[in-house]
Formats: C-alpha cells, structure tokens, sequence
C-alpha cells in the first residue's frame, strides 16, 4: 500500500484551486437517479468516493460520460437494478443516499446497511424512520434494508430528533416525486444540502426552505435533469488553511467560498491568521516568528464547528502556545488521529468526548491514516514536525482530498507518494 513522506518545517506559499465538495457531489450524483433525462454535473472532484458512486449507478445500468475533466454526465432513462450491493456499500457510507430516490421513482430499493466505521457506530435509523413517515415499506433482513412503496412515496411531516446530513438528504430526494407537500422540521442545514436543494429546483423540483432546517418540498410527477455546477469544498478549504496556519506561511485559495467556512475562519484568526477574503478568495498569512495561540472548539450541526475540521484543528493546537480543549458532539468516536498524534510527540489527553491539547513541538514518525480527517489531520503534523513522518494506510485521503500531495507541492511542502517497495531513505536524501 502506498504511503506518504512529508519532511517537515517548509513554510508554505503560492496559490491553489479548491476542488467541488465531497460531500455535495455524492447527494447530487443520488438526485440524477430522480431525472428522466441526463444529468450533467461539473465542478467535479477526482476522488475516491466519487469513482466508487460512479460504479454503484453504473451497476444498477446508468449510463455515465465523461464530458470533460471535471463535468459528467449521467443518463439514469433506463434502470437494470435498484440495488446497492454490499461490496460498494462497505466502502462508502454515502451508498446510502441512493435508497430515497430509487424508492420515490422505482417503487422499491435494496440497498445494505452500511454498518460501523471508524468514527463511530453510525445508524440508519434517521433515514428509514422518514421514509416510513412517507409509507415505505421497510425490512431489514440479512443485512440489508428491503424498501418498497409501489403505489409511491406520499408528502408528509417528518420531524428530524437530530439534523442528520445524509439523512436529510435522502429524505429530500424522496420528497421530490412524493404525492403532495413534505415538510422537514430540523433538518441539518449544511451547504451541501442548500447545494442538493438547488440542483433539485434545476431538475424542475419546488422547494423552499428556512434558517431553522425546515424544508418544504411539493411534490412533483417527473424530474428531469440539466446542468449543475458543484459548491467548492469547504473542509478542503479549511484544512489548506490550517496547513498554510501551522507551517508560518502565505496561501491564496481561489474557487472557494469563505462564506461558507465562518467558524473555521473565526478559530484561525484566533490562533494568529490575518485573513482576508473576496467571494471567491481567500488569501492568509501568519507571522512566523510569533508562535500560534491555543483555540478552543466544540463541534456542531451547520452553522455550528464543523466535525470535519476537528482533526485538523487539533494537529494546529498540538504546536501552539498553551492549552486547548476540543470537544466533539457530533461522532462518538473521532479520536482516533490522537494515538497517532502521540506518535509524533503530541500531548493529549482524552476524558470522553473532550481532548485536552498542551501545545509543544511534533517530530516526524510513522503513523497510519485511520479515517478521512484523521488522514489530513496527521499529514498537517507531518508538514510542521522536525524531521520525516511517514503515513501509511493513505487509500482514506484518496476518498476526500484530490490531488494532496500535489497541491501541497505546488505551495512548497516536502510532501511525497511512495509505492510500498520504494525506499524511504532515497527520498529523504533527495530533498
Ligand atoms: C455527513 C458527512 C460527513 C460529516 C457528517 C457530519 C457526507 C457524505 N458525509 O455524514 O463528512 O462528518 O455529515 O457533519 O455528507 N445518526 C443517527 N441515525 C441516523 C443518522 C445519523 O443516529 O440515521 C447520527 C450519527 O451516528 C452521528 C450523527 O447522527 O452521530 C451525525 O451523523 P450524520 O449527520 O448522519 O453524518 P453523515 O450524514 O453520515
């Protein structure tokens, strides 16, 4: 398996592009099984996640095009199958986000439990209870989620008892060819669901929605596609941030959306950033001869410190001066980049869901990659630490960041891709 090598201690500089979010274009890629005629999304990340949902549509008979490098084009007029098996399941949780529109346009879905993972044991129980409020019929047997609703979903009011992401959207895609009006009370309100929102009202969808989660959704007989430009990445955008932050350096992000990361500029600012921004820039600088001050963080549902930049705020404290604590209230078990941050030198202690960070210095270790933002979160440390951190397990960057390690080349860092026979050593005598 591939690894990463970072030599650590170059501050970075230059300008980079962000690519389109993750975490949009797998709900927008779910909404094309709604559309009667093709789909065209751009603004499309190379990733991972992206390439393993090109192949779940592909096996139930869509017919995907690549238009260009960053647009594609998916025709779901003839379908085979309305099956998530569970080989695409276990690789990527999102699979799920299928289940809502092959049920509204199909009458049926089976699609398998996605099961634990990493961070946390995760449940589905948010996504069918929803789907039940609008008259599926749900089994769940041999480990898959048997969903049927022949004669149609219908319109209902669906109370959300937490702002689910994935959830709330699976619950939009159904409610969009339901029988009559949907209403989400409390649902989550993250950008990637105004952006799902908004390709919905393109495919010909009406929806309105408020700041409190509430969404309303009229049903409609057919959908059909268009074209849809993805919103840039804003966890991307943060983490490139923190890496400009923590190395001292002088970054400039275009095809961003500052707006859409407050909170994670506010904690920067905090810890000693100047930031300015445009609608679609965001330059920032650091002192390098002041050291970062500690900031603390408790993560939350939108507009609330996104979890997805924990880890990466907590590599940023483990070298400032002073004491941070991190709370996370949205997974059970996201701490998973602290036994690897030990590794490198960090002090961190965990009581439950709150680390206490004492800033001090890191040095290069080898390390494992044990999720996505823990992944990003160990190859910021890598790229403040004295000396060589050599990550392992890297396939969880390939599912979220595209091109990482060279984008970070571009802006200076030592930052390498190694095949499990190359050898460490060369490399680090070569830089
Ligand atoms: C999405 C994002 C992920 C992000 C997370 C929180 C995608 C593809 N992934 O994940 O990057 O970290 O939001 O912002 O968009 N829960 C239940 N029952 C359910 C569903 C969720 O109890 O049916 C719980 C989960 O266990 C978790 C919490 O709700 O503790 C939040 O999870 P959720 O918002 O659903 O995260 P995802 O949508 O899976």
């Amino acid at each position: 398996m591939d690894r990463l090598v970072i030599q650590g201690g170059t501050p970075l500089k230059g300008e980079v592009r962000i690519s389109g979010a993750k975490n949009s274009v797998l709900p927008i890629m779910a909404a094309s099984l709604l559309a009667e005629t093709p789909l065209v999304i751009d603004n499309v990340p190379h990733l991972k996640d992206v390439t393993l949902f090109i192949e779940l549509l592909a096996q139930m008979g869509a017919a995907i095009t690549f238009r260009s490098d960053m647009s594609i084009e998916i025709d779901t007029s003839v379908l085979q199958h309305c099956v998530a098996p569970y080989q695409l399941v276990s690789k990527m949780r999102a699979s799920i986000l299928v289940l809502g529109p092959l049920l509204a346009r199909f009458g049926h879905a089976k699609v398998a439990l996605p099961g634990g993972c990493a961070i946390g044991s995760r449940p589905v129980d948010i996504h069918v209870d929803g789907l039940k409020a609008m008259g599926a019929d749900i089994q769940i047997e041999d480990g898959y989620i048997y969903a049927s609703a022949p004669n149609g979903l219908v319109g209902t009011t669906i109370c959300m008892r937490f702002p689910s992401v994935t959830a709330t959207e699976n619950l939009i895609l159904a409610a969009t060819l339901a029988k009559g009006k949907t209403r989400i009370i409390g649902g989550a309100k993250e950008p990637e669901i105004m952006d799902l929102l908004q390709c919905c009202e393109t495919m010909g969808a009406k929806v309105s929605y408020n700041t409190l989660g509430d969404i309303t959704i009229e049903g409609a007989k057919s959908l059909s596609g268009g074209l849809y430009r993805v919103v840039p990445d804003r966890i991307e955008t943060g983490t490139y941030l923190v890496a400009a932050t923590m190395t001292g350096g002088h970054i400039k992000l275009t095809d961003t959306k500052p707006g859409l990361l407050e909170t994670v500029i506010v904690g920067l600012r905090q810890a000693g950033a100047v930031i300015e921004t445009t609608d679609s820039t965001i330059e920032l600088s650091v002192n390098p001869e002041k050291r970062l001050l500690p900031v603390d963080i408790c993560t939350g549902p939108y507009p609330g410190f996104p979890t997805d930049m924990q880890a990466q705020f907590m590599a940023m404290n483990c070298v400032a001066n002073g004491d941070s604590v991190i709370k996370e209230t949205i997974f059970e078990n996201r701490f998973m980049h602290v036994d690897e941050l030990r590794r490198m030198g960090a002090n961190i202690k965990v009581q439950g869901n709150i680390a206490i960070v004492s800033g001090g210095s890191l040095k290069g270790a080898p390390v494992r990659a044990t999720d996505l933002r823990a992944s990003a979160s160990l190859v910021l440390a890598g790229l403040v630490a004295q000396g060589t951190t050599i990550i392992h397990e890297i396939f969880h960057i390939d599912r979220g960041y595209e091109c990482l390690e060279e984008k970070l080349a571009t802006l200076g860092a030592h930052i390498r891709r190694l095949a499990e026979t190359a050898g460490v050593e060369d490399y680090v005598k070569s830089t």
